[in-house]
């Protein structure tokens, strides 16, 4: 693509609750870039938190509504940090631009750190209502392989968001 290294948006991807808008804001910050959640926009867009949107209208029409704006975002935009959700690179083709246009970090922890969290990260995600702790699990191990595809990978446990967000600017250098 013809968008300087220089000028590339940084795109955050990995599992729900890895902290993907946490450290997407506090590498903003460090950068004195602008930083723009895809979920957030996407709630925007409806006027109605995501777990109501999924279901008024159903997880399909959030996935259509969600491949649009990132594939906007990443096409139209420069110098941005994107934090996608955690199920953006289900699909193919999002996956491919953003492999393409912009730098992709993955987020990455384990599962026990996730575990710890859970109480936090639980609130207003559809995709793991009415699932046991068993069934999360499953999910998050199915979930791994689609990450696997990016440009970075960032291990988040047992660091903090100031350590991390440090790590993804100096990398960029
Ligand atoms: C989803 C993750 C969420 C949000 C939606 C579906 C998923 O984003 O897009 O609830 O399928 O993993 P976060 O990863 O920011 O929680």
């Amino acid at each position: 693509n013809n968008v300087s290294l220089r000028e590339q948006n940084i795109v955050l991807i990995g599992f729900m609750g890895a902290g993907k808008t946490t450290i997407g804001k506090a590498v903003a910050r460090k950068l004195y870039r602008d930083f723009i959640d895809i979920d957030e926009e996407i709630e925007k867009q409806f006027n109605m938190p995501t777990s109501q949107i999924f279901q008024v209208f159903g997880e399909k029409t959030f996935r259509e509504k969600e491949k649009e704006i990132i594939q906007d975002f990443c096409k139209n935009q420069r110098l941005k940090i994107i934090s996608l959700g955690g199920g953006a690179f289900l699909q193919e083709e999002i996956k491919e631009t953003c492999l393409a246009n912009s730098i992709v970090f993955y987020l990455s922890l384990s599962w026990e750190s996730w575990k710890e969290r859970i109480s936090m990260i639980i609130d207003n995600r559809p995709v793991l209502q009415g699932k046991n702790y068993e069934e999360m699990k499953e999910l998050f191990e199915k979930r791994q392989p689609i990450y696997e595809e990016h440009h970075s990978k960032v291990t988040t446990d047992n660091q903090n968001v100031e350590e991390i967000a440090d790590y993804i600017v100096s990398s960029l250098k």
